[in-house]
């Protein structure tokens, strides 16, 4: 705490005193494992209400890229950070989402960590947001093994010290460890490598039969992985109980998606429901009532699907408290999809908005800054980010287009549209 507050008053004694006398310097002096990419100073950095990180996921070397989140919900690209492990792509072809997932970084607000997938060295790494300046990031300890190969995506529990891997390779499945800011360590938790019994190659062969995303539960009391099927066979959503000491079940409850799901791929917690609106890139999205036990395997109670016609894959998604909807994209038709739930869960399409042809909208994540919503969506195919102001139900409006291309060569930094992927959001508490 006190260190916070001190560091608080440093930096506006800093602020008052500097931000007048010198004009702004170029900064692009990278030091290792570091690469600037603004002119903004550390103190003006500081204002940010945020940041938002996606990974460049290159086979050579994977960076963390963190763009300040403005007062305003506009995006700063700011500082990119190794991972120190290297991305991959899935097979077969080499074009967008290349990992078949959501989730490949995720940002917790409560723990102040942001940890990322290195799908081609088989570990993840974990860095600590610095609080003043959220583009700021430390690694905790060194990269970790995934406890299996080609990690995909991740999950944070709700206190933010446990991170949980989705593996989606040859040694598929999931695996979970703990993270102590204080003694600087990230390690495996007992009783957590639990196999998904996919039969599946390194790296993962897909998209369909790759598994997809991984979630808690809203309680906490439930890990859930979601895995795509092999037409005509849906996939699952494979279900593992969480015990006390935070080790899982040893198998997990799969559970198919309501009559018409296919190829479940994200998943967000419906609030308040013990539900789960998945997308699923074979119809449009599938709602999965956790309240009902599943009949024949198949989901039961309020489960349904949604077809979004004319859809092409859609795969990402993610909730606004302040609309109340959610905002799917889909990588082939490169639109956001709002959706809105009843209260009986049933699905309905709100509104499209056109994000432009082929720039292959996919992950994305919502952020709330002083009220508003904000959406960040990473279109790789023209290497930007799209955001998104979620103005009211049924009224999204395009705010900023964010090149990353150009910041990206300016601070010798590989980026491109194959392997490009995740988003998540970080606000400042
Ligand atoms: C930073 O400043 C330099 C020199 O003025 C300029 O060439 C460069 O485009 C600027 N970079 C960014 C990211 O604004
Ligand atoms: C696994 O997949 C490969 C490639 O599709 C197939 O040849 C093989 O028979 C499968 N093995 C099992 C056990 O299903
Ligand atoms: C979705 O609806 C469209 C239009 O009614 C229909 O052509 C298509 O077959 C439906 N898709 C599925 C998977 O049911
Ligand atoms: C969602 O909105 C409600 C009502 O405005 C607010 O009380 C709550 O804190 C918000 N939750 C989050 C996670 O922002
Ligand atoms: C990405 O761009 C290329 C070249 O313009 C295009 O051929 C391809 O269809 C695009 N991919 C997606 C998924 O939009």
């Amino acid at each position: 705490m006190q260190l916070t507050i001190s560091t608080v008053v440093l930096s506006v004694l800093f602020a008052s005193s500097l931000v007048s006398a010198a004009p702004l310097q170029a900064r692009h002096k990278n030091t290792k494992g570091k690469k600037m990419m603004t002119n903004a100073s550390s103190l003006q950095l500081n204002q940010a209400a945020g940041a938002a990180y996606f990974l460049t996921n290159e086979p050579s070397g994977s960076f963390v890229v963190a763009a300040a989140i403005g007062k305003d919900g506009q995006l700063t690209l700011a500082q990119a950070t190794s991972t120190n492990g290297a991305g991959s792509h899935g097979q077969p072809g080499d074009g967008p989402d290349a990992l078949f997932s959501q989730g490949s970084v995720k940002a917790s607000a409560n723990g102040q960590i942001v940890a990322a997938v290195n799908s081609g060295s088989d570990t993840i790494s974990v860095f600590s947001i610095d609080p003043q300046n959220p583009t700021n990031l430390e690694m905790i300890g060194t990269p970790v093994g995934s406890g299996g190969q080609f990690p995909m995506s991740l999950a944070i529990n709700d206190a933010g010290n446990m991170v949980c891997a989705l593996n989606g390779g040859e040694v598929n499945g999931v695996a979970c460890f703990s993270v102590d800011k204080t003694q600087g360590t990230v390690t495996p938790v007992a009783n957590t490598v639990r196999s998904l019994n996919l039969n599946q190659t390194t790296p993962a062969t897909g998209p369909a039969g790759s598994a997809s995303h991984v979630i808690f539960s809203e309680d906490g009391s439930k890990l859930i992985a979601s895995v795509k099927g092999v037409p005509p066979t849906p996939g699952i959503f494979a279900v593992w109980d969480i015990a006390q000491d935070g080790s899982l079940s040893q198998d997990f409850q799969a559970i198919q998606p309501a009559t018409g799901g296919l190829l479940p791929f994200s998943m967000t917690v419906i609030p308040g429901k013990n539900a789960v609106f998945a997308t699923d890139a074979g119809i449009g999205a599938d709602i999965l009532d956790l309240n009902a036990q599943p009949n024949n395997g198949v989901a039961s109670g309020r489960s349904t699907v949604l077809n979004i016609t004319g859809q092409g894959a859609t795969c990402w998604s993610s909730f606004s408290n302040k609309t109340g909807n959610f905002y799917v994209t889909d990588i082939g038709t490169s639109e956001v999809t709002e959706v809105s739930l009843d209260d009986n869960l049933k699905p309905s399409i709100v509104k499209q908005y056109p994000q432009g042809n082929g720039v292959a909208t996919i992950d994305n994540d919502i952020a709330t800054v002083n009220g508003n919503d904000f959406m960040f969506v990473l279109a790789p195919n023209a290497t930007e980010v799209k955001v998104l102001s979620l103005v009211a139900p049924g009224n999204a409006q395009a705010l900023q287009t964010v090149d990353i291309a150009g910041p990206a060569k300016a601070a010798g930094l590989t980026v491109s549209a194959g392997h490009l992927q995740g988003m998540t959001a970080f606000i400042k508490p």
